[in-house]
């Protein structure tokens, strides 16, 4: 499973990017609105720092403006995947975008049956919210495993990117699953690294190893 970070934190992003784990970067609206510069200039930071795929979402709700928001996100960088909202004209959007080759993430995807018309129109990836759904007292994870079974099912080619995650179980179940991707914020992903045994054991190897007064 890929794992991308969800900011649009540039600090958050260059430790995360430094420590050699993270294969791409998803970004939202409220995201990048919190960041105090202008879009396309994040964004291009973003692509020239981080290697993969960089999500950029549109603004626009109608196909025309979608379409041209999409072309001037795609002018950025090769690393540019266009993020679409799960409307009848985001989607519509994404099977041009498709023909045209230009990558696209469908995002807000809260239900199997939205998924599949994003698979049909040619999403190269998904994005169902599974902590969105957890709030609501639903089960994200079975959206997920939903989509993860459609995708098979029929062959789509469509990378099943779970988001809204928001703790390591949700990562731990992605993967048992068989997600492509998980988009994670960057306080699960450090957190993946973290178990007590690991530091009291680092700590007490250390220890043993000073005493004995062995050198490497
Ligand atoms: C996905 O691409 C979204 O940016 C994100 O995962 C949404 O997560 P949230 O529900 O924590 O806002």
């Amino acid at each position: 499973m890929q794992l991308f970070l969800d900011s649009a934190d540039m600090s958050e992003i260059k430790r995360a990017d430094d420590w050699g784990v993270i294969d791409g970067i998803t970004t939202n609206p409220s995201l990048a609105a919190e960041q105090d510069r202008p879009f396309d200039k994040l964004v291009a930071e973003i692509c020239d720092l981080v290697e993969g795929p960089v999500s950029a979402e549109v603004v626009a709700t109608e196909y025309d403006q979608i379409m041209q928001e999409a072309r001037q996100l795609d002018d950025i960088s090769e690393h540019i995947v266009v993020k679409v909202p799960l409307i009848k004209q985001g989607l519509k959007a994404v099977d041009e975008l498709s023909d045209e080759g230009i990558e696209t993430n469908v995002t807000l995807n809260f239900q199997a049956n939205q998924g599949l018309l994003a698979m049909k129109a040619g999403a190269t990836y998904l994005s169902p919210f599974i902590g969105r759904l957890d709030d609501r007292g639903q089960q994200g994870l079975q959206l997920v495993e939903q989509l993860t079974q459609i995708k098979h099912n029929y062959g789509f080619e469509t990378d099943i990117l779970a988001a809204s995650i928001r703790h390591p179980d949700h990562v731990l179940q992605c993967s048992l699953i068989g997600a492509d991707v998980a988009t994670l914020p960057f306080e699960v992903l450090e957190s993946l690294y973290d178990h007590p045994l690991t530091d009291s054991g680092l700590a007490g190897f250390l220890e043993d190893w000073e005493e004995s007064g062995l050198e490497i």
